[in-house]
C-alpha cells in the first residue's frame, strides 16, 4: 500500500480489472482494429438469406463494411466493401432491409456507384469501362477477400483466412434450432458510450444481476438463487428441466464455460428458466412456435458466445443475437436481432419486453464504469468468485495485449 492507501500496480495486476489505459487510450484501440478485432467472427445474416446465386447480405461494423454474396457455384464469399479504384462503398447500407441487413433484390454483379467498374459475385473484377484491357494488373483486380463461414444456420465472416472450428461447432449447440428457417421479429441498434471491453465484461458475469434487472431475475430464478446461495432448490429446478428436454428427445449441450485461443474466445452454457416459465416473456407463456420444433428448450436457455463479438441467447420460441460492434475508443453499439419463425404469433413488445429492458439497464452500468475507468482515480480492482468468466476474458485481453501492445 502506499501512504494513501491504493493498492500498488503491482499487486493490483495479479487478480484486477484492466488498467485504465485498455479502455481509453486510442492507440490501443486502433491496435485492436488491426490485429485482433479484424480477424474476430461477426454475425451477417441467417442462411436463408443468402441461399441462392445473386442473394447477398452487408454487415457494417465501425468504419468496416462487409458484403457476403452467393455465387452461381453457390458458394458464400466475403468481401470488403470498398471499391478498388477509388475507395467508394459498392453497397449503400442505408438502403438495405433495416430489419434484415439485406437486400430482396438478386444481382449479377456489384457496380460501384462512382465510375461503374463492375465486379462478379466473387469479387473479381469484371470491367472498368474499357481502362482495365490491356493493363494486367487490372484484370487480376478483386475486392479484398474476407472469409464466409455458415454453421446452425447462421452466417459469419471474419479475417482468418481458414475457417474456425469453434463456428463449426456453433452447429451442435444451435442446430435443433433450424436457424436458417428464422426471420428478423425485431432489430435495435444500441449507442453504448463505453468501450466495447466494458460491454463485454458486463455480458460475462451476472454478479450484477440482481441489483440491476428486476426484469430478468423474475425470468431466471437462479439470480435470486444463488444471491441466497440456494444451490439446492437451483439443483432441482435444473435437473427438472433437463428431465423434461431429455423426455422430448434432446440433451441440452455440455457446459463449455470458456474456452480461448489466441484468435477469440466461446463459451456455451444452459439454465433453467424460473419455475412455470415457458419462455422468457413477461407472462412466462410462449410468444410462437419453438424454433425447429424443438420443445426441449421450453423451461429452459442457451446462453453463449463466439466472443468478444457475438452473443446469443435461446429459447424455446426466440434467439437474440448480440452483436457487439467496436465503433470508437469510447463507444460501442450493440446491435440486437430477435429471430422467431415465420408462423411466430406474438407482438414485437412482448417479444423485446426482457431483453430490451435489461441492455438499457447494462447501457446505464457500463456507461457510468466508462466513465469511472477514465478517471485519474480509477484503479484496477479485485475480481469476486461469480466474476470468473470476466476474468478469464481479461486475462485472454492481456495476452493479445502483451503479445502486441509496446509498453
Ligand atoms: S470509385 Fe469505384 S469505380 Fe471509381
Ligand atoms: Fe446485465
Amino acid at each position: 500500500m502506499n501512504n494513501l492507501g491504493f493498492q500498488h500496480d503491482d499487486e493490483a495486476k495479479k487478480v484486477s480489472s484492466l488498467v485504465g489505459s485498455s479502455y481509453t487510450s486510442d492507440a490501443i484501440f486502433q491496435l485492436e482494429k488491426q490485429t485482433l478485432l479484424r480477424y474476430l467472427p461477426h454475425f451477417v445474416c441467417t442462411a436463408n438469406k443468402v441461399a441462392e446465386p445473386g442473394q447477398y447480405a452487408v454487415c457494417d461494423s465501425g468504419t468496416e463494411s462487409v458484403i457476403v454474396a452467393c455465387d452461381e457455384d453457390n458458394q458464400l464469399n466475403a468481401f470488403a466493401n470498398v471499391c478498388r479504384h477509388r475507395g467508394t462503398r459498392l453497397i449503400d447500407t442505408s438502403t438495405l432491409d433495416g430489419n434484415a441487413g439485406t437486400e430482396p433484390k438478386r444481382l449479377k454483379c456489384f457496380t460501384c456507384p462512382y465510375h461503374a467498374w463492375r465486379y462478379d459475385l466473387k469479387g473479381k473484377l469484371i470491367s472498368a469501362r474499357q481502362e482495365e484491357q490491356g493493363n494486367p494488373a487490372m484484370q487480376n483486380m478483386r475486392l479484398r477477400a474476407l472469409s464466409a463461414q455458415e454453421s446452425a444456420g447462421l452466417v459469419f465472416y471474419h479475417g482468418n483466412p481458414v475457417h474456425y472450428p469453434q463456428i463449426e461447432q456453433l452447429e451442435q449447440i444451435l442446430g435443433s434450432l433450424a436457424l436458417e428457417n428464422t426471420v428478423v421479429g425485431a432489430r435495435k441498434t444500441y449507442p453504448v458510450k463505453a468501450n466495447w471491453k466494458l460491454w463485454v465484461e458486463n455480458f460475462l458475469e451476472c454478479w450484477h444481476c440482481a441489483p440491476n434487472h428486476p426484469e430478468l431475475s423474475s425470468v431466471k430464478r437462479f439470480i435470486s438463487q444463488f444471491e441466497a446461495n440456494d444451490l439446492p432448490h437451483y439443483m432441482q429446478d435444473d435437473k427438472s428441466w433437463r428431465e423434461h428436454a431429455i423426455s422430448t428427445g434432446w440433451t441440452p449441450p455440455v457446459d463449455n464455460e470458456f474456452s480461448s485461443t489466441p484468435q477469440f474466445f466461446n463459451f456455451n452454457v444452459s439454465m433453467p428458466l424460473a419455475e412455470g416459465k415457458k419462455s422468457a416473456t413477461k407472462t412466462g407463456e410462449r410468444l410462437g412456435p419453438a424454433l425447429g420444433g424443438n420443445e426441449g428448450l421450453q423451461g429452459g436457455a442457451l446462453f453463449g458466445a463466439l466472443g468478444p463479438q457475438l452473443f446469443y441467447m435461446a429459447y424455446v420460441d426466440y434467439l437474440v443475437l448480440f452483436s457487439v460492434k467496436p465503433h470508437t475508443v469510447g463507444e460501442t453499439f450493440v446491435d440486437i436481432f430477435w429471430m422467431v419463425t415465420p408462423e411466430f404469433s406474438g407482438n414485437k413488445e412482448d417479444l423485446m419486453w426482457l431483453w430490451d429492458t435489461t441492455v438499457q439497464q447494462d447501457i446505464f452500468l457500463v456507461e457510468q464504469t466508462h466513465l469511472g475507468v477514465s478517471s485519474m482515480h480509477y484503479m484496477p480492482g479485485p475480481f469476486c468468485a461469480d466474476e470468473y468468466r470476466t476474468e478469464a476474458f481479461t486475462a485472454w485481453w492481456n495476452d493479445w495485449k502483451q503479445a502486441n501492445v509496446d509498453v
